[in-house]
């Protein structure tokens, strides 16, 4: 007989699938195909995207990572008095260190992700590293409503970087802000990382890198389906595809089906392709700085300070509840 934790697991991956499935197949039936860009992060979809984030062309985490350095030599002024971090989306866990290295007040840090290996492996990190702030990872999807652990302290600080925010709609962005609010109650505050517009060819190239590793990344969402929903891609009839749409600023990820094909999923369900369709995978929407303080203050934030690095390529916003 399997053990109490084991069959609580194997439960645990049986919802995850059917989640998957139905979510991959509501997307892939749908008029214009879609697929959640959060189903891009398995084992071999974040060591992709850590690859990315060493890309020459892709300019978001390493500029995010150095203006952090300089943020953080301010964020004191403005954060006295809050006991705890709340990282939205905490992965890796190698962003937080700037942070609580720069905060001393802080107590308590609650990382959250989908990931309980990656969650794992932050705590162990952080332990070693700050043995007096208490670690309390909570396994959630940040899209999803969440609760913290009830013994956060209260004055909380949020954190959200990687211009993560990008993959929602501007209505799903106000959305997940509200959540955030709520979440981490009165005296709240938020450090959230925004990419900026910018010139058109410095934008798609860092969705369409020479070395084609976001290509990799893109159709890895495939190879997922095929292993962990049965199903047939054949990834060379398709091809990755990035643009910047203007009007809704944002640059598009798609798979475009380069044959008439026919695919099947999970055994029973067939899904029809034409040549030249193509699946939506992911948006990524640049804001200005005036544009995201107007959408967090839809949220019922307002914006305390801000940064922008010297060629103007992204954003840090803090902000506080109003
Ligand atoms: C992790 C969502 C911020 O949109 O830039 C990188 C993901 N997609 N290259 C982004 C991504 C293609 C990334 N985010």
């Amino acid at each position: 007989m399997k053990s109490s934790a084991a069959k609580r697991q194997t439960e645990y991956l049986q919802t995850e699938r059917e989640q998957f499935l139905g979510d991959v197949l509501a997307g892939l039936q749908a008029d214009r195909k879609t697929l959640n860009p959060k189903y891009f992060y398995d084992a071999t979809g974040s060591q992709l995207f850590e690859q990315i984030t060493a890309l020459p062309e892709y300019y978001i985490t390493r500029t995010e990572t150095s203006m952090m350095r300089q943020v953080v030599k301010r964020l004191g002024e403005y954060c006295d008095g809050v006991q705890a971090i709340v990282e939205f989306g905490s992965g890796s866990g190698e962003r937080s260190d700037i942070l609580l290295s720069a905060l001393p007040g802080i107590t308590s840090y609650v990382p959250i992700d989908v990931s309980e290996e990656l969650l794992a492996s932050t705590a162990n990190g952080v332990n070693a590293s700050y043995p007096h702030i208490k670690v309390q990872p909570l396994i959630a999807d940040f899209t999803e409503s969440m609760q913290l652990p009830s013994a956060t302290p209260e004055r909380r600080l949020g954190y959200f970087p990687g211009s993560t925010i990008g993959n929602f709609l501007p209505a799903e962005a106000i959305g997940f802000l509200q959540n955030a609010r709520r979440l981490l109650g009165t005296h709240a505050k938020m450090l959230i990382g925004v990419d900026l517009t910018k010139a058109v060819k410095k934008l798609e190239c860092a969705y369409d890198d020479a070395a084609g590793v976001t290509g990799r990344f893109n159709k890895n969402v495939l190879t997922r389906i095929n292993e962990e929903l049965d199903a047939d891609f054949v990834l060379k009839n398709f091809a990755h595809q990035a643009f910047f749409d203007h009007d809704r600023s944002r640059i598009e990820m798609h798979l475009v089906s380069l044959a008439d094909q026919r695919v099947s999923i999970d055994g029973m369900h067939k899904v029809e392709f034409r040549a030249g369709e193509t699946i939506h995978t992911e948006n990524s929407h640049k804001y200005t700085v005036e544009g995201f303080r107007q959408l967090a203050s839809k949220a019922g934030w307002h914006s305390t300070t801000d940064w922008v690095d010297d060629e103007r390529l992204f954003s840090v916003h803090l902000l506080e509840t109003n």
